[in-house]
């Protein structure tokens, strides 16, 4: 077994309850990943521990669901919506302008990590279409941002890298 560190010692703490052979694996990957905003190895092999299960085993249930992610969260998240309504109204347009202002992929984020951009589906806020979600990690806030065409989407994003924060976009 690894050397217990500091970091591995609190993850044990979070996942305290969870038991092996309770159906808990999914549970216990949703805890840590709202408490740090992924999944890394570490986490992965302390969850692994808990459950008396293989590594393996716990970084193939996790990568089945897109919801988990195993790197660092950007500190700022545009979510783009990929439903119908957003699209029908030029969403596509939006994802483009988004991801050629920052220069990344979807579900990429910027060298610095500061803006990432993730595929959505719809929320049911379908009146505000075409639509980003903003979600910021330092303030746990999550806006929408409808309404949008591309030059609203450049400047966003613009904005965002520069170092705005998604209260002073939405003011702005
Ligand atoms: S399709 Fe985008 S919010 Fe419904």
């Amino acid at each position: 077994m690894p050397l217990e560190t500091e970091s591995r010692a609190q993850i044990r703490a979070l996942i305290a309850e969870f038991r092996p052979n309770h159906g808990d694996l999914l549970a216990t990957l949703h805890r840590i990943q709202h408490e740090y905003g992924y999944l890394s190895r570490e986490a992965l092999e302390v969850v692994a521990e808990q459950l008396h299960l293989f590594a393996a085993q716990v970084y193939g249930a996790a990568s089945y669901y897109e919801e988990f992610r195993f790197e660092p969260p950007a500190a700022v998240d545009i979510r783009w919506c990929s439903g119908p309504a957003c699209r029908a109204r030029n969403g596509g347009g939006i994802r483009d302008a988004l991801l050629a202002t920052l220069a990344v992929q979807m579900n990429g984020q910027t060298e610095d990590g500061r803006v990432g951009v993730r595929l959505g589906q719809c929320i049911g806020t379908c009146e505000l279409a075409p639509q980003v979600w903003i979600e910021e990690r330092a303030s746990h806030t999550n806006e929408v941002v409808g309404n949008l065409n591309a030059a609203k989407a450049v400047r966003l994003a613009r904005a965002l890298r520069d170092g705005a924060t998604a209260q002073e976009v939405l003011r702005g």
